[in-house]
């Protein structure tokens, strides 16, 4: 038997920015790993080594996959499956209309493999899915010698490589010891604490630790705002909450409202689970109103600052949702230009990794002094640390007015006055 056969042998279903980090970082721990897509063009690229998006480190650990043989790409969903011990789902579950998951595609792909699954493979599921999918799976499946269990992932776009390596817990829910155990080995080089549950309950800590996350930074904006009315320092107000070690120091950055493919989703995800269980969900309704208000309250500190609008031009540094990605998904800074470009406002946007206009209206440009040249204001609304390289005393010259909005706190305030601008600040307001 050949080295690669006495490999653990792993099936990534969906290339996309879950699947394609766990098949690459699966390949890095050794095991052999195919990643299954339906797109050609994507595969086109995959077996070149290419990411089809923009991660930190990925390119590099796709193409270590590929030449060390532990990784490969196919759109032969079947045959990878019947080769398979274990086969992971990571397929998107976007929000239908009324915000719950939409699982189509989970159903489509667990009926195109049902069939083809060896007997005692198990099918881990990856993506995020509401409590009870583990067992509509296993219905769907039909196979009583195949198990299926709940393995949520906890990546974080732009840091997604080191937060599958170095995980603050991996959370296995099954109804077997045995595929509790065979999933743990799985990551047994990863050193992680590892939660073994059941797998409603492994569904739900994914959900809640997403919308708890959400709620947190709603939070965190609520008090933001109030300083930035009241002339309080918000950074120094969480930085003495965070000391408290219940509530701990990360993720407490106040910003322009949260965004992404995740928080947004998730929370609404939760609130249709909570109605059709009977439960309440006024908490995160408020959470997700909360977070909406934000962008109205970042986008009236501009036009609140020009006084007549109409027609002024606002260079917006930051179209991602944050720094570290090209992820426009439920982005800031696209709520806060849509909410500027109906208020009769000039739009030009400049990201180091989005290239395309995501919005009708906004215009790009090729750099941070284009976008700023002429501009009345200056709004930075993420937190790429390349900003901080800008020639500030250049950028304000260049520009008509000399507002500059740091909703990321971004830059030094000191460095900014010093090049004339008048400042505003998240959690501080115009100082
Ligand atoms: C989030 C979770 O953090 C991950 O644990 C989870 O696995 C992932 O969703 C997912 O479900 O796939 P992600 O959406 O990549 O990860 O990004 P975060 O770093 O959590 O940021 C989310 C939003 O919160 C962004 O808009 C970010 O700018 C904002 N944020 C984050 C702040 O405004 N302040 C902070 O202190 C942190």
């Amino acid at each position: 038997m050949s080295a690669r056969r006495n490999k653990t042998q792993i099936t990534v279903i969906g290339c996309g920015y879950v699947g394609l980090t766990t098949a690459s970082c699966l390949a890095d721990l050794g095991h052999s790993v195919v990643g299954v897509d339906a797109s050609l063009e994507r595969l086109n690229l995959l077996e070149v080594g290419k990411a089809p998006f923009f991660e930190p480190g990925l390119d590099d650990l796709v193409n270590s996959g590929l030449n060390s043989g532990n990784l490969k790409f196919t759109k032969n969903l079947e045959h990878a499956v019947s080769e398979s011990q274990f086969v992971f789902l990571c397929v998107p579950t976007p929000s239908l209309e009324n915000g719950s998951a939409d699982l189509s595609i989970i159903y489509s792909v667990s009926k195109e493999m049902k069939d083809a699954l060896p007997s005692g493979s198990v099918v881990v599921i990856k993506s995020t899915v509401p409590v009870g999918t583990s067992s509509q799976v296993s219905d769907w499946i039909s196979r009583p010698d195949v198990e299926v269990v709940s393995n949520p992932e906890f990546l974080q776009a732009g840091r997604a490589i080191s937060a599958f390596q170095n995980p603050d817990r991996i959370v296995i829910g099954a109804r077997t010891a045995d595929a509790k155990e065979r999933v743990s080995n799985l990551y047994t080089n990863l050193n992680s604490k590892i939660l073994c549950t059941d797998p409603s309950s492994a569904e739900l800590i994914k959900y809640a630790s997403n919308t708890y996350l959400a709620s947190r930074l709603t939070f965190v904006n609520t008090i933001a705002e109030l300083c930035e009315k009241t002339q309080g320092d918000a950074t120094t107000v969480l930085q003495g909450m965070g000391l408290d070690k219940r509530i701990g120091e990360a993720f407490l950055q106040p910003g322009p409202g949260w965004g992404g493919s995740c928080f947004p989703k998730d929370t609404q995800a939760l609130i249709a689970v909570a109605s059709e269980a009977g439960s309440d969900s006024a908490f995160l309704n408020a959470v997700l109103e909360s977070n909406e208000d934000r962008f109205t309250q970042i986008a009236k500190v501009v036009t609140q600052s020009l006084g007549d609008d109409s027609g002024k031009k606002i260079a917006m540094l930051g179209l991602a949702f944050k720094a570290g990605t090209d992820d426009i998904r439920e982005s800031p800074s696209l709520k806060i230009a849509s909410l500027l470009l109906e208020s009769g406002m000039k739009v030009v946007g400049y990201d180091p990794q989005v290239n395309m206009a995501p919005l009708q209206g906004l215009e790009m440009a090729d750099s941070p002094e284009e976008a700023a040249k002429e501009a009345d204001v200056l709004l930075v609304l993420t937190e790429w640390k390349g900003f901080l390289g800008l020639d500030l005393p250049k950028l304000y010259k260049s520009m008509t007015g000399n507002l500059f909005i740091d909703t990321r706190n971004v830059f030094d305030k000191k460095d900014l006055v010093d090049a004339g601008f008048s400042v505003w600040r998240a959690g501080e307001g115009w100082i």
